[in-house]
């Protein structure tokens, strides 16, 4: 088993989609082991995005993740959930992610593309850790 960290971001929220989205992984027979509301303050968003500072879009990316609250989340299923959560999730521009994935089928830019999630196993493990501090070290692979 492993776990792996996915955030409806705030237009997921603001949009009423956070039912459709964590219904999308439930379905798929992904199960959700926490959850929270969250407003993302900076200082959070800096640690989380910290790979992205320097990028032209980091400025946007932590004004919009601060916009309004979040549902953070953990997942779990088998081996590499972060893949079949990121496959799932559909390409960061959703002009380009195909229809039958969440920003394929619900999202028209860039910036409000939904949902993030983590991007490797060793991604999962450090936002699970930051996120949901009482969970670190649970993520697996
Ligand atoms: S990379 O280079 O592959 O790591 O980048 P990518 O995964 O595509 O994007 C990293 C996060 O930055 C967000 N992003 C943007 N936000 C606003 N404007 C623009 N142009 C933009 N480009 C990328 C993207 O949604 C990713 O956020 P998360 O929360 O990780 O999905």
């Amino acid at each position: 088993m492993s776990r792996t960290l996915v955030i409806c971001k705030p237009d997921a929220v603001e949009r009423g989609l956070v039912g459709e989205i964590l219904g999308r992984f439930e379905r798929r027979g992904l199960r959700l082991v926490a959850g929270e509301l969250r407003e993302i303050d900076e200082a959070l968003a800096s640690r989380h995005y910290a790979e992205h500072v320097g990028r032209p879009y980091y400025g946007d990316l932590v004004k919009f993740i601060t916009r309004s609250p979040s549902l953070v989340v953990v997942l779990e299923g088998p081996a590499e959930t972060w893949r079949v959560v990121r496959q799932m999730m559909g390409a960061t521009d959703p002009t380009q992610a195909p229809p039958g994935t969440i920003r394929g089928d619900l999202g028209l830019e860039t910036q409000e593309n939904l949902v993030h999630g983590s991007d490797s196993s060793e991604s999962a493990v450090r936002e699970i850790a930051l996120f949901f501090p009482d969970l670190a070290g649970s993520a697996g692979t």
